[in-house]
């Protein structure tokens, strides 16, 4: 009978997509997904490292999981991703439980590190596999099993060579690693003839891929190839980081068909003084500069950012500086921290945090804004016309007519990647459908097909 393995999956983008490639490597071994984690005979968490909330869930999540041992005892508990390589040791002695933990370099030799568990299970001993080695990718197209039809991630590189001081990235994933475009432009092709409409190219930091590579090439270069491939819609990318934003790729934005109008560009704060003792390379004009750069040359453009309030020696001008840059770019979407100390980190060496509720008060306070900036961005919308990539079927009780009932409607995003809700009598999942924006739902908006008439 074939082994059953249960997978669960925190923390950002590229851990989700490291799980879908860990799915095909075990499935292409010919192991099973298992109904629940009840029925597994492997248990996979892949972790993530990046607050410290995210490590303490962690450990009560495996001792939940463990429960299962009550029933088989043979049930392997497997750990990857940032926490798992950044903690080893810790773990093993707070989680004895754990019998394998694997690096994100060890995706490939999962099938082998878990067989050889099951067969030494007598014997107990625990593995470990966390070094970096190659650059954890495959030598041509990477197998994905995909959770998506329409919209397929694709990983270009791996690591992290900057230093931001509050980050354990680059201890977690090693140094940058681009993966040669040959093999990048193979999978966009074998996902273009699958029928996937969208790609979405990433990396911790796309827009320094390339380096390292023989023959020389930078992002702006390989977006446009990327652009190319027959049958993608849509190429999205992320994450930028602002010192690497070059002019020629905010040209290459403008003027390529298929790249949409929009970046993530994390921003982190609006203090100098703070960006210089978070290592970012940039000042506050100089990224705003960036932004108006690209708002003036890529039509339509929106912008996503990160920011991160309370970091150490924070004061409340500079958490000021912070509000100013958000009113002045009036950012689309808001992905917002409250500083967390990590272990090995520069920010974590230096000390002088400031009290944790000082720091809640500030995320509060910038949450407030940031609604308000996009309530009125997202009000400005209505009316307008826009083409929405359908992704799927939606369930919500919200937009049914008033009564409460469950009410199935469509969803999509425009280019600007706004989620867009809507009705229609046929199936619109793939299709890109042109919708008059009708009214907002928080963050999303609510629209209508468009008469022809
Ligand atoms: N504390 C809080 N937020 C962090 N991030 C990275 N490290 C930390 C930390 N120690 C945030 C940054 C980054 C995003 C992926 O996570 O804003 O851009
Ligand atoms: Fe971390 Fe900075 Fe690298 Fe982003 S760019 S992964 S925040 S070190």
């Amino acid at each position: 009978m074939a082994v059953k393995y249960h997978l669960e999956t925190f923390g950002c983008q590229m851990n989700k997509y490291d799980s879908e490639r860990i799915e095909s490597i075990l499935t292409q071994s010919g192991m099973e997904r298992a109904a629940d984690p009840s029925q597994a005979d492997v248990i996979l968490l892949n972790t993530c490292s990046i607050r410290d909330k995210a490590e303490q869930k962690l450990f009560s999540r495996i001792g939940r999981l463990a429960l299962n041992r009550k029933k088989n005892k043979n049930i392997i508990i497997a750990l990857g991703g940032c926490m798992a390589t950044l903690r080893k040791k810790e773990i093993f002695k707070r989680a004895p439980v754990v019998d394998i933990i694997f690096g994100p370099d060890a995706l490939k030799r999962l099938p082998e590190l878990i067989e050889k568990q099951r067969s030494d299970k007598g014997a107990k001993g625990r593995l470990l596999d966390v070094e970096f080695g190659d650059n954890g990718f495959g030598d041509g197209p990477e197998p994905g099993a995909r959770q998506s039809k329409i919209s397929a991630w694709v990983g270009i590189a791996k690591g992290c060579n900057n230093h931001c001081s509050y980050c354990v990235v680059p201890n977690t994933r090693g140094r940058e690693v681009s993966r040669p475009p040959d093999f990048i432009i193979a999978e966009v092709k074998e996902l273009a003839s699958a029928g996937y409409r969208e790609i979405i190219l990433l990396g911790q930091n796309v827009n320094s891929y390339g380096k390292g590579l023989q023959p020389k090439t930078d992002f702006s270069a390989f977006l446009r190839l990327v652009d190319k491939v027959e049958g993608i819609e849509r190429i999205r990318f992320m994450t930028s980081h602002p010192k690497d934003l070059t002019d020629r790729l905010i040209e290459v934005m403008a003027s390529a068909k298929k790249v949409c109008p929009a970046i993530h560009l994390p921003v982190q704060a609006g203090s100098d003084r703070i960006l210089r003792i978070m290592n970012r390379g940039y000042t506050s004009s100089d990224y705003i500069e960036k932004v108006n750069r690209l708002k003036k040359t890529v039509h339509g453009i929106t912008i996503s950012t990160d920011v991160m309030v309370g970091f150490p020696t924070e004061t409340e001008a500079d958490f000021q500086d912070t509000l100013k840059v958000m009113k002045e770019v009036g950012f689309d979407s808001i992905y917002l921290f409250n500083y967390s100390k990590r272990p090995g980190t520069r920010a974590a060496e230096r000390g002088e945090e400031i009290p944790p509720e000082i720091s809640s008060d500030r995320f509060n306070r910038a949450l407030s804004l940031h609604r308000e900036i996009i309530s009125k961005k997202n009000q400005n919308l209505v009316g307008t016309v826009v083409d929405v990539l359908c992704e799927g079927a939606y369930n919500d009780r919200r937009e049914a007519g008033g009564d409460g009932s469950l009410n199935v409607g469509w969803a999509g995003r425009t280019p600007g990647n706004h989620m867009v809700f809507f009705r229609s009598e046929r199936d619109c999942a793939g299709g890109i459908v042109r919708l008059v924006v009708t009214g907002v739902a928080g963050y999303n908006l609510r629209g209508r097909i468009e008469d022809k008439g």
